[in-house]
C-alpha cells in the first residue's frame, strides 16, 4: 500500500475512535481536522455557515498560520462556494483565481492550491472542510474522496450533537449554535462582542483580529507586533476598541502612530469607551441607550457580561447533573429573566418549576410567605434552587427548609448574584454568577418598586 494510502487509513482510524467516543462536538470537530491535515500534509480549516446561510465562519483549523485564521467571516458565495454548489472546489493557484475572498491574504500565508468540500447534513450545505496546500496540487480524485469522508464524518458528528440537544435539529441552526460558541469564545473582552452585535445588526461585515502588523524588528526578528481588533471591509477600515485603563491607552497610541508610519495607507481608527457607549446608544444598545427610565445609575454588568455568564453557569449544571434530571425551581417574581436565559443554555433535561413568596408585617415583625408552592412532588428528586439575588439570605434559608421537608434526593443553590456583604443567616451557595457590592441593583428580572425589571443589563440603582 502507497505512503499516502497508509495516512489515510491511519487518519480514519484515529478519527472514527474520537467520533464513536462520547468527545464533545468541538473535540471531535479538531480531531478530524487535525488528522485531515496530517494526512494530506496540509493546512485544513473547518467553516460552518452561520444561520443567515450568508456568511462561512472559521470553527476550528490545523496548520495554519494565526494572521490567516483571523481574518474571520468569509461570505460563502465569494469564498470557493463550495457550500453553495454542493460540490467539491479545488483551485491549483490560488494568487490566479478570482474565487478566493481574500486571495492577498492567503498567498501571504504561503498557500497556493485550495480544495474545499461541502459539509452536508440531511441534503443541506451546512459548512465545508478545507485543505490549503504550500504546493501547487492539482488534487485528485482520491484527495477530493478522502476529504469529503472526513467532511462526512464531520457532518454526523454536529448532526449527533445536534440530535442531542433540545430544539428543533434543523442544519442551519447546528452551524449556528455552534457558530456562536466559536465567536463569543474567540472575543477577548465583552466590549468586542457587543462591537460586533452592533456591526452583525447592521449587516456591517466584519473580521475579529484580521491581521497582525510588525512594528518593529531586530534583524529578521519582528519584536512588536500590533494586532487591530477588527477590520470592516467594506469600509476598508481597521478599528481598535479601547475599553481600558488611560495607562494602556497611551500605549496603544503609541503603536497606532508608529503603525501608520510604517502602513500610510493602512486605515485605522481607535475607539473609546465613550465612543463605543455613543455609537451603540446611536442604535438602542449599550448602557446610554438602556438607561431608560429614571434612576438607574452606573451599569454593573452588561447583557452580555450577564449572557457569558449564565453560560457558564449552565455548562457547569449540565455537566453536574448530567444524569440526575433535576428540577430547576425559581423564586419569584425577580428570578425570570435568569431562569429563562439558564434552562435554555442547559444541555440535559431539567424540570422547571416556581414558588412564589410575600413579605409580611412591620420592620420588626417582617416574615416570609410562601403564596405559590411547587407543584411537582420534591421527593427523591434533585433540586436546584435558582435564586436572582442572595442578600441576608433570609428567603432563601426559609425556603430551604420548607423543601428539605419534602424529602429531596439533594438539593444546591444557583443565584445570579451573591451580595455577601450583607449576609446575616449563612447559606450555602453552589453556583454564583456574579458577587455584587452592597448596593441595591436594578434589571435583568430585577425591581425596585416593580420598576427596572426589563432592563436587559444589571445597574446600581441611581438616587431617585
Ligand atoms: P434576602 O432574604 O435578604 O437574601 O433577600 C432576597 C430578596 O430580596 C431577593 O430575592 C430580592 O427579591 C430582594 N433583594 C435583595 N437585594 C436586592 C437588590 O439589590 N435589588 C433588588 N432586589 C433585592
Amino acid at each position: 500500500m502507497a505512503a499516502r494510502e497508509r495516512a489515510y487509513f491511519r487518519a480514519f482510524r484515529r478519527v472514527t475512535t474520537v467520533v464513536n467516543s462520547d468527545a464533545a462536538l468541538k473535540e471531535v470537530l479538531d480531531a478530524i481536522v487535525r488528522g485531515t491535515s496530517r494526512a494530506m500534509q496540509a493546512g485544513v480549516s473547518l467553516v460552518l455557515l452561520d444561520a443567515s446561510r450568508e456568511k462561512l465562519v472559521h470553527c476550528c483549523s490545523w496548520g495554519l498560520p494565526r494572521a490567516y485564521l483571523q481574518k474571520g467571516v468569509l461570505d460563502a458565495r465569494r469564498s470557493l462556494a463550495e457550500v453553495v454548489t454542493g460540490q467539491p472546489v479545488a483551485i491549483s493557484d490560488v494568487a490566479r483565481d478570482g474565487r478566493i475572498q481574500y486571495s492577498e491574504l492567503a498567498a501571504k500565508a504561503g498557500i497556493v492550491s485550495m480544495l474545499g468540500v461541502p459539509l452536508v447534513m440531511k441534503g443541506m450545505a451546512v459548512g465545508s472542510l478545507r485543505v490549503y496546500s504550500r504546493q501547487r496540487t492539482e488534487f485528485s480524485k482520491q484527495e477530493t474522496n478522502f476529504v469529503t469522508a472526513m467532511a462526512n464524518l464531520a457532518a454526523v458528528a454536529i448532526e449527533r450533537d445536534v440530535q442531542r440537544q433540545p430544539g428543533p435539529p434543523a442544519g442551519a441552526q447546528a452551524g449556528g449554535a455552534l457558530l456562536r460558541q466559536a465567536r463569543t469564545a474567540a472575543f477577548a473582552h465583552p466590549s468586542e462582542e457587543e462591537f460586533a452585535r452592533i456591526l452583525d445588526f447592521y449587516n456591517v461585515e466584519w473580521i475579529y483580529e484580521p491581521r497582525s502588523f510588525p512594528l518593529r524588528w531586530q534583524g529578521d526578528v519582528v519584536t512588536e507586533m500590533f494586532t487591530p481588533d477588527f477590520y470592516l471591509p467594506g469600509f476598508d477600515l481597521y478599528v481598535e476598541l479601547t475599553a481600558l485603563k488611560q495607562s494602556l491607552v497611551t500605549e496603544k497610541n503609541r503603536k497606532l502612530r508608529r503603525l501608520r508610519e510604517l502602513y500610510p495607507d493602512v486605515r485605522i481608527t481607535l475607539l473609546y469607551k465613550k465612543d463605543i457607549h455613543r455609537l451603540l446608544a446611536k442604535y438602542g444598545f449599550g448602557p446610554l441607550a438602556q438607561a431608560r427610565g429614571r434612576g438607574v445609575g452606573r451599569v454593573l454588568y452588561s447583557s452580555v457580561e450577564i449572557e457569558q455568564q449564565v453560560r457558564k453557569l449552565a455548562e457547569q449544571l449540565s455537566h453536574d447533573y448530567a444524569d440526575r434530571h433535576p428540577v430547576m425551581v425559581g423564586v419569584l417574581r425577580g428570578v425570570f429573566c435568569f431562569m429563562a436565559d439558564l434552562v435554555r443554555h442547559m444541555t440535559i433535561p431539567v424540570d422547571v418549576e416556581f414558588m412564589a413568596i410575600s413579605y409580611y408585617g412591620g420592620a420588626t415583625t417582617a416574615s416570609v410567605k410562601i403564596t405559590k408552592d411547587m407543584d411537582l412532588n420534591a421527593a427523591g428528586r434533585h433540586v436546584i434552587m435558582v435564586e436572582d439575588i442572595v442578600d441576608t439570605g433570609l428567603t432563601l434559608s426559609y425556603l430551604l427548609s420548607h423543601l428539605m421537608a419534602k424529602g429531596p434526593a439533594s438539593v444546591a443553590v444557583c443565584a445570579l448574584l451573591d451580595k455577601r456583604v450583607r449576609r446575616i443567616v449563612n447559606v450555602p451557595l453552589d453556583y454564583i454568577g456574579f458577587e455584587v457590592p452592597d448596593e441595591f441593583v436594578v434589571g435583568y428580572g430585577l425591581d425596585y418598586d416593580e420598576e427596572y425589571r426589563n432592563l436587559p443589563f444589571i445597574a446600581i440603582l441611581g438616587s431617585l
